[in-house]
């Protein structure tokens, strides 16, 4: 099973290949935004994976409607297909605005 650890929070698991990394993070007590419960309507659930970002499955077409920044993935979308590090990534309040 794949690791997951999220570096900003000090939390790691192993968790079965395809898991979302929402999914991982309810798991493994890890706190992420997840406003719309995963539909991937609301964004709040942005991660960056650091480390092995290509143990991510491909983006999503619903994740590129956001302007997210380089390397950022919606939590929601992304599904953990090998060894990830992972930070999470605030929205800037004048997005919430
Ligand atoms: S939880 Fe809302 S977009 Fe991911």
């Amino acid at each position: 099973m794949p690791k997951v650890v999220f570096l900003d929070q000090g939390v790691r698991g192993e968790l079965p290949e395809g898991t979302t990394v929402l999914e991982a993070a309810r798991h493994l007590g890890a706190r992420l935004s997840s406003i719309c419960g995963g539909a991937g309507t609301c964004s709040t659930c942005r991660v960056e994976c650091v480390v092995n970002p290509q143990n991510l499955s491909p983006v999503e077409p619903l994740e590129d409607a956001y302007d997210m920044g380089s390397g950022v993935r919606l939590g929601c979308q992304a599904r953990i297909l090998g060894d990830v590090g992972l930070r999470t990534v605030r929205i800037p309040k004048a997005v919430l605005d």
